[in-house]
């Protein structure tokens, strides 16, 4: 790892990140901001991209492409649909779906287009660097499916159709597009993300309340890995 990628959605995801690093480098591209910074020796760009999958999938690219980062990891919060995973709890993605990608009437399963396939996959090594960091720190932390789509969920039926195709752990509205960057372009990518709310008729109010503390949590279970990954 030579360069590190960090994303967020919203800037609330990023501030708890950028408040541990000084010396902070703005750059302004396509209408966003990158903050350009040093841990040690690692140089680190961070953003967010602002909501779903084209601005995130804008700002992976962005990352990978003009600022040449090597690795990419996502922090932020999402809707929990398992009920293991209560509101700050923290899980990371083996895989995603887009769970609003729908050619279903040409007979195709849900989250799947030709020449993509129903999931993508994240790397396994930074997945395994999270678990560890977890363990080692007694952190609460699942593995699991996480769904994206260009939708906040809070209603019960969608959640429930998000359960039962694609037997997702939770949901939120970046994952998967910036997953599909980093695959197509090799880029190993973590996605992590802290609960803030369950998706229902709640979810508004309690996204809300536990945005902030939930993306806090998010962001420093993600500079103890950063950490990890820069010993
Ligand atoms: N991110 C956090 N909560 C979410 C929800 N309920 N739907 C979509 N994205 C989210």
């Amino acid at each position: 790892m030579t360069k590190l990628a960090i994303i967020g959605a919203m800037e609330e995801e990023i501030i708890p990140l950028l408040l541990k690093f000084t010396d902070v480098k703005e750059n302004n591209f396509a209408s966003n901001t990158y903050y350009e910074c040093k841990l040690g020796n690692l140089d680190v760009v961070i953003a967010y991209s602002k909501i779903g999958k084209v601005f995130s999938t804008l700002t992976a690219t962005t990352m990978i492409e003009k600022f040449g980062c090597d690795t990419l990891l996502f922090s932020g919060v999402a809707g929990g649909i398992n009920p293991d995973l209560k509101i700050g709890d923290l899980i990371i993605a083996n895989k995603l779906t887009q769970h609003d990608l729908d050619i279903t009437a040409f007979g195709h399963p849900h989250g799947y287009v030709p020449g993509g396939g129903v999931f993508v996959h994240t790397d396994e090594k930074l997945k395994n660097v999270a678990l560890e960091v977890a363990n080692e720190n007694n952190i609460k932390l699942i593995e699991g499916i996480i769904a994206t789509g260009d939708q906040f969920v809070a209603n019960e039926q969608r959640k429930n159709f998000i359960l039962n195709t694609f037997n997702a752990d939770a949901l939120e509205m970046e994952g998967a597009s910036v997953a599909v960057v980093c695959d197509a372009l090799n880029v190993p990518c973590l996605i992590l993300r802290a609960i803030s709310d369950t998706a229902d008729m709640d979810a508004g109010f309690n996204f809300d309340e536990f945005l902030e503390d939930s993306a806090k949590k998010s962001a420093d279970f993600l500079i103890k890995v950063v950490n990890k990954l820069n010993k």
